[in-house]
């Protein structure tokens, strides 16, 4: 019998989970939850508990599964690629160094060992990681993102063509950071000290976007050689108490003792008439396609009042906890948690170590047929 195919998870968590903590405080009595029901508390998944389910899932389709937490740490990380060597990576590292920046330079050192490795190559987490970046190559390609100016420190410049209310994120972070019922702004003054407060906050540029009130539509995409669109998750904002914009703020996504965290409903199928599931669907798959996605991505998209779509950002490497985002898009399309994390190796698999190797393959079998 063969060898079971080997596959090191690899993740980067430092510091404290503060869900785990927030678990302990819980039973201890020492919290309450906003809503009144401690159990809203207690049914959040930590980091260890994420992994752990996506091992056990890979273990159960047949893969001889080892989980590495990197923990920043350049000859752990050297050291779980070489001794022993896997043969696929399952690559979850977002960040190195504390820095987002560098979630790339990671996937690069599984190219330079040659050694195959879970969804985007280097240069898509890098540009998606951009936002600014991301915005231009998906104007270039036709799809329609909100107008917008980067505005890298002082003076602010005047920002003609853009209209009011706008929306001020930061340009190189990720899931919420930086992003609260603040961040859209009515008027100049507003704009200005929200602007300045983000250089302070998080050094690095402002990407300022006209703010697109409307349906906020998370859109997956699974596949790399023949790539499918998911069914649509959509955020619904409609339960949402009246004084919040209806925007996925970092309260609303990491903070369970925000009443915010709590409200708004995730709604997977999305309820969208056949031809904008149609158009969203081309659009997801030109934007994959734009950034260089593979294996699997989440582009998060709005639909304003005119029926007219815009990509806000592309997710190459999305969040795999079950139930939610990119999971709750595979199951509705009739896949398990373990089937999705199957495929997305086998893609991967498919590809090889290095993505040129698997081209010539092709080329080589061509020319053996003509
Ligand atoms: N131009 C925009 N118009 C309306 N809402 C926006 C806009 N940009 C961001 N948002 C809101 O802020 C959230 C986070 O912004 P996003 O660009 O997706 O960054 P990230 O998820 O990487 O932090 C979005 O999910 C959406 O709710
Ligand atoms: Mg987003």
């Amino acid at each position: 019998m063969s060898r079971r195919m080997s596959i090191a998870v690899l993740y980067n968590f430092t510091g404290d989970d503060e869900y785990e903590l927030l678990r302990k405080q819980v039973k201890e009595g020492l919290v309450d939850s906003p809503t009144g029901n401690r159990e809203d508390l207690e049914d959040i998944s930590t980091v260890k508990e994420e992994i752990q389910a996506i091992v056990r899932a890979l273990r159960e389709e047949g893969f001889a599964v080892r989980a590495v937490n990197v923990r920043d740490d350049f000859a752990r990380l050297l050291e779980c690629l070489t001794s022993p060597r896997p043969d696929i990576v399952f690559n979850l590292v977002e960040y190195f160094n504390d820095d987002a920046l560098q979630e790339d330079c990671v996937a690069a050192l599984f190219d330079l060992l040659r050694i195959p490795y879970t969804g985007s190559p280097p240069m898509t987490l890098a540009i998606c990681q951009r936002k600014a970046l991301t915005k231009q190559i998906l104007k270039a390609n036709g799809v329609p993102t909100p107008r917008y100016k980067l505005v890298a420190g002082k003076p602010i410049p005047r920002l003609s063509g853009l209209r009011y209310p706008l929306i001020v994120k930061p340009a190189w972070e990720d899931a919420s950071a930086g992003v609260d019922e603040q961040s859209v702004v009515d008027d100049r003054e507003h704009l200005e000290s929200r602007v300045l407060n983000l250089f302070k906050e998080f050094s690095q540029p402002a990407l300022i976007e006209e703010f697109i009130a409307g349906r906020e539509l998370g859109v997956s995409v699974l596949g790399t050689r023949s790539p499918t669109v998911l069914p649509v998750e959509e955020m619904d904002f409609s339960t949402l108490p009246p004084e919040y914009r209806g925007i996925i703020s970092f309260e609303s996504k990491w903070n369970p003792m925000h009443e915010v965290f709590h409200k708004g409903e995730l709604v997977c199928p999305a309820r969208l008439s056949r031809a904008v599931q149609k158009r969203v669907k081309n659009l997801a798959l030109r934007t994959y396609q734009a950034m260089g996605c593979r294996d699997y991505a989440r582009i998060d998209m709005r639909l304003d009042d005119h029926n007219r779509l815009y990509v806000l950002e592309v997710n190459p490497n999305p969040d795999l906890t079950a139930g939610v985002a990119f999971m709750a898009s595979a199951e509705a399309a009739g896949l398990s948690f373990s089937q999705t994390l199957r495929r997305i190796v086998e893609e991967a698999l498919a590809r090889g170590p290095v993505e040129r190797d698997a081209l010539r393959g092709k080329q080589a079998a061509l020319a053996a047929k003509t």
